[in-house]
């Protein structure tokens, strides 16, 4: 699984939770991180190296891109490429915002490059084309979770300013389209109402997961151990280690420094 930092612990997390026998390899690309302003071919270069770093290095059976932007950038071609599943987490996500609303007008949020690539946007279209979706770029959001600043009032006033759209489009149900913004959901959902649902791709991309492993016949027999975890960081290790177990829990124990030379 691999991610452009700590978001896609979330979605870590729901996997050790739903499959604790499954051994786990997360990679967080903390040195290049930020991904979501960059350019999205930059970014499927970054996705395609962590894929080769994976399979080369720890023999993975199947991978997760736990990362909105990379999902975007890199999952077709991915898919396309590899001779094992790959799953991003748009489609799991938007699975879960048009099961969940109740009026048929919805909300997604995500970076710059996962809202302006239009994945959300056609991928909602072709789930339920008869729902009313606005979307919203947050530039920021991903900045203050780095720093493990989640309920300051500078990140609330940030998301009055950037969540004013979709408050005025009268939504029922909020997809977090950022592996990052479960960690914000409590300023998110204090700027948006009680009445809004908030909906994330974490556990409906662990339940494929699951599924996947099982219909492929290859998740590993329930004989009681617990999964190993291995935690990779290609920035500041210290860093990823203390903030890192702070957002997962105990599980993120060591973190090892990779390199993409
Ligand atoms: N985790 C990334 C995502 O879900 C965003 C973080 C970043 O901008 O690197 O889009």
């Amino acid at each position: 699984m691999f991610d452009s930092g700590f978001g896609g612990l979330t979605v870590a997390r729901a996997l050790i939770d739903l499959l604790p026998g499954e051994d786990l390899v997360y990679v967080g690309d903390t040195g290049r991180y930020p991904y979501g302003p960059r350019d999205l071919n930059e970014v499927r270069v970054f996705a395609h190296e962590i894929t080769e770093h994976l399979r080369a290095n720890h023999d993975v059976k199947l991978i997760v891109i736990a990362c909105n932007t990379a999902s975007a950038a890199a999952l077709n071609e991915l898919r396309e490429l590899c001779d094992i599943p790959v799953i991003g987490v748009i489609e799991p996500g938007v699975q879960s915002l048009v099961s969940a609303t109740r009026n048929g007008n919805v909300g997604v949020i995500g970076t710059v490059g996962t809202i302006g690539s239009g994945a959300y946007q056609s991928s909602v279209a072709e789930a339920d084309p008869a729902v009313t979706l606005t979307c919203a770029a947050c530039p920021g959001f991903v900045e203050f979770v780095e720093r493990g600043e989640t309920h300051s009032d500078q990140v609330y006033v940030l998301a009055e300013r950037l969540l004013a759209p979709l408050v005025a489009a009268d939504i029922d149900t909020l997809l977090l389209g950022c592996t990052h913004y479960p960690f914000l959901a409590r300023t998110i959902s204090d700027v948006m109402g009680r009445g809004v649902v908030l909906v994330d791709s974490a556990d409906e991309t662990a339940f494929r997961v699951r599924r996947l492993l099982s219909e492929l016949d290859i998740e590993r027999e329930a004989d009681g151990r617990l999964g190993r975890h291995v935690f990779e960081s290609s920035g500041d290790v210290e860093v990823f280690q203390s903030l890192g177990r702070r957002l997962l829990g105990p599980e993120l124990d060591t973190v090892v420094g990779v390199s993409w030379e």
